[in-house]
């Protein structure tokens, strides 16, 4: 390996939040004169940033650990790294699973990645401490170019959620203070990123001193070239009024909201440790929606927690039909260890009625979500237009305010700029149709080719690797 600078790739499973901390750890590495790779091949590291949140996201990376070891025996001085949230929650398993990764780094450790790919030690190592007061203060991300930009708001969680990995393998909430995210807001607009994502386990309960989030989000929207703020996962608990009134009210706020359900079963709710009914729920979104006609709201569903019977099972599948969420991702119950579930409840739903209910509820779902795009048909709708695609670049890709992704061909038209499109057909996913004309021209000139590689910041993206489908 070239010890000077190492070329270095990482690949990213999981969440945005995973997807935010491999720009976090390119900025790192650049920092420290390391460069980036643009294939498996060229590399002289390969780092894969994992997620731990079911079994199925770690055994699909583990997977993908086997496909690494060519690639070692063809350049024996590649060093492989595994970091994230399966690092931080398998540890020495993975390097006993795997005795050809060099090094296990968790999500609080990344400031000594550029350290420990220099070891010239042959001994595989493994850092996964939490370091409570960690929040990367001082490192730049090294984000793509384009239109979106993620700003982590929060790492960690304090909540309790039973079925819930994330707390053992991201540790407690820490908020990152205000003007540490202002900054970046603006630093970020003078570089053209109009579009921000603010992230974090439970947004909503952002605090740092007097700010909260609903401050937070006014204090990023009075920034001028910032075109549209999204967020997410806010938690329902703590879902204010003031929160409600403001995505309403505020123009460069999505008409957009993630808001995981989990169960519509009081009592799966409780046991999930929750700490909200159904009915405080479904009254969120209906004060949405009662501020909000055309808002989004989509959702995260959980089947087969243990003790779940078919009438609490039944009580979620009526909620989906009920509440008609836009897009849901759904998930079969998975038992993990170190989570509270797993130490207080048996994973007692048989394997195959976890597979009937959630092949039930994704049939469901599937009808509503194209309904709720083919209600867009025929309307003529703003567009931000935040690339073009990559199979035809004659085509742009960009968002409505209710964050549908919408197709439809490029013309003259730039990216960032507003444009009015005219809806012809829809999918379970997208919109097509045809630009009638621009409405708000892009602040910045971005090339097209610079704009092209829109990643997962494109269409509703869950906070997860897949939803279960099979
Ligand atoms: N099993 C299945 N799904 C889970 N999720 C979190 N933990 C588990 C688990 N143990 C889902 C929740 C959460 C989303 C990110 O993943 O729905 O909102
Ligand atoms: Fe980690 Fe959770 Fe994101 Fe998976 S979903 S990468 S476990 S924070």
């Amino acid at each position: 390996m070239n010890m000077a600078k190492p070329k270095v790739i990482i690949e990213t499973y999981g969440c945005q939040m995973n997807v935010a901390d491999s720009e976090l750890i390119q900025g790192i590495l650049h920092e420290a004169g390391m460069e980036a790779a643009t294939s498996l091949q060229e590399a002289d590291v390969i780092l894969l940033n994992t997620c731990a949140i079911r079994e199925k996201a770690e055994a699909r990376i583990l997977g993908r650990l086997t496909n690494m070891l060519p690639y070692k025996r063809r350049k024996p001085s590649l060093k492989i790294g595994v970091v994230g949230c399966m690092a931080k929650h398998l540890g020495d398993e993975i390097i006993r699973r795997a005795p050809y990764v060099n090094f296990v780094v968790g999500p609080d450790n990344y400031r000594r990645l550029p350290e420990i790919i220099q070891e010239t030690t042959t001994e595989s190592q493994v850092l996964t401490n939490f370091i409570r007061d960690e929040f990367y203060d001082g490192i730049t991300p090294r984000r793509p170019r384009g239109l979106c930009a993620w700003i982590t708001i929060q790492r960690g969680c304090n909540y309790v959620c039973s079925y819930c990995i994330v707390p053992f393998v991201r540790g407690a909430e820490r908020n990152i203070p205000a003007h540490e995210i202002i900054h970046e807001a603006k630093t970020l607009a003078e570089q053209g990123f109009s579009v921000i994502t603010l992230l974090g386990q439970t947004v909503n309960s952002y605090r740092y001193e007097d700010w909260d989030f609903c401050k937070l989000l006014k204090a990023i929207a009075a920034i001028d070239a910032i075109e549209q703020i999204r967020f997410t996962s806010p938690h329902p608990l703590g879902f204010s009024d003031e929160l409600i009134e403001l995505i309403a009210t505020e123009k460069k706020l999505a008409k957009f909201v993630h808001l995981p359900l989990q169960s519509a079963s009081d009592a799966v709710l409780e046991r999930m440790r929750r700490g909200y009914s159904f009915a405080q729920f479904k009254e969120i979104v209906q004060k949405l929606r009662a501020l909000q006609a055309d808002i989004a709201v989509s959702t995260d569903i959980i089947v087969g927690f243990s003790g779940e019977s078919e009438e609490d099972y039944e009580l979620t599948k009526k909620a989906l039909i009920d509440l008609r969420f836009e897009f849901a991702f759904l998930f079969a119950y998975s038992e993990r260890s170190l989570s509270i579930a797993a130490r207080k409840f048996p994973d007692d739903v048989l394997p195959e009625v976890k597979q009937r209910r959630l092949a039930e509820i994704i049939q469901i779902q599937q009808n509503i979500s194209k309904e709720a795009f083919n209600r867009w048909v025929g309307r003529a709708v703003p567009v931000l237009i935040e690339g073009f695609s990559t199979r035809d670049k004659n085509m742009a890709i960009g968002n409505t305010r209710e964050f549908k992704t919408t197709i439809f061909p490029r013309e003259n038209y730039n990216v960032g700029d507003w444009v009015e499109v005219q809806i012809e057909a829809a999918t379970s996913l997208t919109l097509t149709g045809r630009a009638t004309k621009r409405l708000k021209a892009a602040k910045f000139a971005l090339e097209a080719e610079e704009a092209i590689d829109l990643g997962i910041s494109l269409g509703p993206s869950p906070n997860d690797d897949e939803p279960e489908e099979d």
